[in-house]
């Protein structure tokens, strides 16, 4: 059809971008993997370690460094928060997720992670959560 031939003439990167940007439905981008190095950490950077390394309050107060995958994989001084394959029970997403209470929902005090970063989250343990 006429999309395709125009997507097709503007190259995969700016069709990959028109993809991302919502002009299209998402589901062939988020039917392929997501990495901790390309899709994790970055998000974890953004929104996570200003609290989340040594000094900010929430690893002061939770034990919980952001700055590795094997600080993520470690978890708080209480356990784990990742459960590999299962992102439902897993306290790392249910806290991003507005599954808990507002006094702990995370980004602490500040907005909500995007649907689409959530997503990126719960895939990607759903996926094994690797350090990929
Ligand atoms: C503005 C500071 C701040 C930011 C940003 C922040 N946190 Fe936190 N986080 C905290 C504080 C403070 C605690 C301790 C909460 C408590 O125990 O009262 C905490 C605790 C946690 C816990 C442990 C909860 C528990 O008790 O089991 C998880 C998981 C967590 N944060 C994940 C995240 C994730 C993921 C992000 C980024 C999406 C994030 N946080 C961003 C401040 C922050």
């Amino acid at each position: 059809m006429a999309l395709q031939r125009f997507l097709a003439r503007l190259g995969s990167a700016a069709g990959l971008a028109l993809l991302i940007s919502g002009a299209l439905p998402a589901a062939p981008v988020l039917a392929q993997g997501v990495t901790y190095s390309g899709d994790v950490l970055p998000i974890l950077q953004l929104r996570c370690l200003e609290c989340h390394q040594p000094g900010g309050e929430g690893y002061e107060k939770s034990g919980l460094d952001l700055r590795t995958y094997e600080g993520l994989m470690k978890g708080t001084k209480f356990g784990a928060i990742v459960v590999p394959g299962d992102a439902f029970t897993s306290n790392f997403i249910a806290m991003v997720d507005g599954r808990v209470a507002p006094p702990i929902r995370m980004p602490h005090n500040r907005n909500k992670l995007t649907h689409c970063e959530v997503d990126i989250f719960r895939r990607w343990v759903n996926q094994g959560a690797r350090n990929n």
